[in-house]
């Protein structure tokens, strides 16, 4: 089947060619690229090299190069259309298949349109805002006033939308490639365009005199603007955003995401506003994303986790309508598996006033000592009592407990506990005493079970005869099915290194080379005697599936068992380190074992 450049490209946005390549080369940076042996050539000294910015690889040895699909391609020995089934399989993007209505191509099509409409547009604007002319010179001005240089309006292509009713609808509709220019109902149903009903449908720009934001997805399309009005005024919204296209919508995007995923960073900053983002950016803190004016959306955790992000810090406003936002966002992050840092601006109303007074080193400060939300809840429950008042003090020790139950792991719980201590004057064992109260109640009611329980595990020492037997029974199914093994370690849900065994890593190396040997051969490639002898004691008790259902349900079951087991040692060895934050991103990481799985496909 056919693939539309649309979505060859998006296929290859979302697989930076560093991760992919590093799966199978090592890389090491060096003069700002990375480098490796060449796996396409025999070689001593790397001339391998991978570069981010262009996300192409190239061989100074041997002269292979390419993008993430060619590598692909030719690591796996796949065709193009294989290699980019696999590198979609990877980031869980879902190909369009042959049986895919008419409907949905015509949506794909339609997509891809709208994102070039808004590409045009972009420059359009961005040309408006540096032309000569006196409301250009004004919104210059404006920026300049709020300290947004030109080096930074060209990091975001900020731009203006000029005074009057059809300025983007005359350029966008004047063709000058030759090919026939794009219909007002097309510009409308990528959002550029309003309709008036009045006079029969006319159609008329939907940003005018308003300074551009465009909003870029982390595939580099072009999806929708904010757009500000440069004087305060009562009747007209400060900032008005693109409407729901089949391109945009504001629930799923992360303002400046297309930027801040380039840090690598596994922190990213979440403020509220376009400009909070840019003063950021401009401070040096290129790690921000902004949401455009809603609540924080299942969608965006998605979007954060799948850009590297594991730590959300928000970084809210100083008004009551930001922490409201946090708090609710809060169990959302946290269920999506991320670690949560939460920070409310002091002496300013938002991040961005807070750098035009305080600058770039004091913020750079505030962020260094974001406190987990555990810190900034208990804060803000504190706020609500007076603690001269002994009534107050138990009612928020009481609330503090009720914050700290859900916590799974003990370290954790025993700082916030000798914390709510010294704010409450009340003794650490007491309030001990009450978060146990209030765990076994939501234990009681089927809740998760408490984390001590894992440690008890863990201490046992020897390991647990579930997890042998589970190792066991997943290393024969490796041996006997090398390409499930290898879905298991693709997708993430199992690394040979959380498998802890020499045979399954080699079964993996030898599937990357696409060397499936029968079983019966299986046990003689490996190297050492301990592996061969692994190998062979597998095959003395071997599993048999009879679908390929059961062998899928096996392989996840197993799958968690060990990686939990693998989880548990990684948490002692943090805690004992006294690494709160490790423990803490460690216990969330575990609680979402419970929604990992793979299937298994024929073939
Ligand atoms: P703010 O009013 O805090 O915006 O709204 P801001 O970015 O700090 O703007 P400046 O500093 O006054 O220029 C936060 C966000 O809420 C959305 C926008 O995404 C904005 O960045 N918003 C706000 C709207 O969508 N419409 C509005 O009328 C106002
Ligand atoms: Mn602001």
């Amino acid at each position: 089947m056919l693939y539309s450049d649309e979505i060859i490209r998006e296929v290859r946005a979302q697989n930076d060619i560093i991760d992919v390549v590093s799966t199978y080369v090592p890389l090491r940076m060096r003069g700002g690229r990375h480098w490796g042996s060449c796996p396409f050539h025999q070689e001593n000294t790397p001339s391998f090299t991978v570069n981010s910015d262009t996300q192409f690889f190239h061989c100074f040895g041997c002269g292979a190069g390419g993008n993430v699909i060619t590598f692909v391609m030719r690591i796996e020995h796949m065709d193009f259309v294989d290699a980019l089934k696999l590198l979609a399989d990877r980031v869980h993007f879902i190909l369009p298949q042959p049986g895919d209505s008419r409907a949905e191509r015509v949506k794909h099509a339609e997509k891809a349109k709208a994102a070039e409409y808004n590409k045009i547009a972009a420059r359009f604007f961005h040309e408006q805002l540096n032309a000569q002319n006196p409301f250009a010179s004004e919104a210059r001005e404006y920026l300049k006033v709020r300290g947004v240089n030109e080096k930074v309006q060209t990091l975001f292509g900020l731009g203006l939308s000029p005074p009057g009713w059809d300025n983007l609808l005359r350029h966008l509709t004047a063709s000058s490639t030759g090919e026939a220019p794009p219909t007002p109902s097309d510009l409308h149903k990528a959002g550029l365009l309003s309709m008036s009903h009045k006079e029969g449908n006319r159609y008329y720009d939907r940003f005018r005199e308003r300074l551009m934001f465009p909003i870029i997805d982390p595939s580099k399309r072009v999806v929708g603007f904010g757009g500000r009005i440069m004087r305060e005024s009562a009747d007209e919204a400060k900032y008005l955003n693109s409407p729901e296209t089949s391109l945009f919508n504001k629930s799923s995007q992360l303002y400046a995401l297309n930027l801040a995923r380039k840090t690598r960073s596994t922190e990213l900053i979440v403020v509220e506003g376009y400009m909070d983002v840019i003063a950021l950016f401009k401070a040096g803190f290129t790690n921000a994303v902004g949401v455009l004016g809603t609540a924080i959306t299942a969608r965006h955790v998605q979007l954060l986790r799948r850009n590297g992000c594991a730590t959300a810090l928000l970084l809210l406003d100083s008004d009551n309508a930001g922490t409201a936002a946090a708090l609710k966002s809060i169990p959302l992050l946290l269920e999506g598996g991320l670690r949560v840092k939460v920070l409310q601006v002091p002496d300013a109303k938002d991040p961005d006033e807070f750098l035009q007074n305080y600058g770039a080193e004091r913020m750079g400060k505030l962020l260094a000592n974001a406190q987990s939300h555990i810190v900034f809840q208990i804060g803000l429950t504190q706020k609500k009592y007076d603690m001269d008042k002994t009534e107050d003090r138990i009612r928020f020790t009481e609330e503090a407990a009720s914050l700290l139950a859900p916590l799974s792991s003990e370290i954790e719980t025993d700082a916030y506990v000798q914390e709510t201590a010294r704010a409450s004057h009340i003794a650490p064992s007491a309030i001990f005493a009450e978060v146990k109260k209030q765990r076994d109640r939501i234990n009681a009611d089927g809740g998760q079970a408490p984390l001590r329980q894992s440690f008890r595990n863990v201490r046992k020492g020897a390991e647990d005869p579930g997890v042998r037997e589970a190792r066991r029974q997943l290393l024969c199914l490796a041996l006997t099915h090398p390409p499930a093994a290898r879905a298991l370690a693709d997708s993430g849900c199992l690394s040979p290194e959380e498998m802890g065994n020499d045979v399954f890593s080699q079964i993996l190396a030898l599937s990357y080379q696409n060397i499936f040997p029968a079983p019966a051969d299986i046990v003689s490639r490996f190297e050492t005697t301990e592996a061969q002898q692994q190998a062979a004691e597998v095959f003395t008790k071997p599993i048999t599936y009879s679908t390929l259902l059961e062998m899928e349900k096996s392989l996840n079951e197993m799958a968690v068992i060990i990686k939990r087991a693998f989880i548990d040692t990684q948490i002692e060895l943090c805690g004992s380190k006294n690494d709160l934050n490790a423990v803490n991103s460690l216990v969330l990481s575990k609680k979402n074992l419970q929604s990992q799985y793979i299937t298994l496909s024929n073939g």
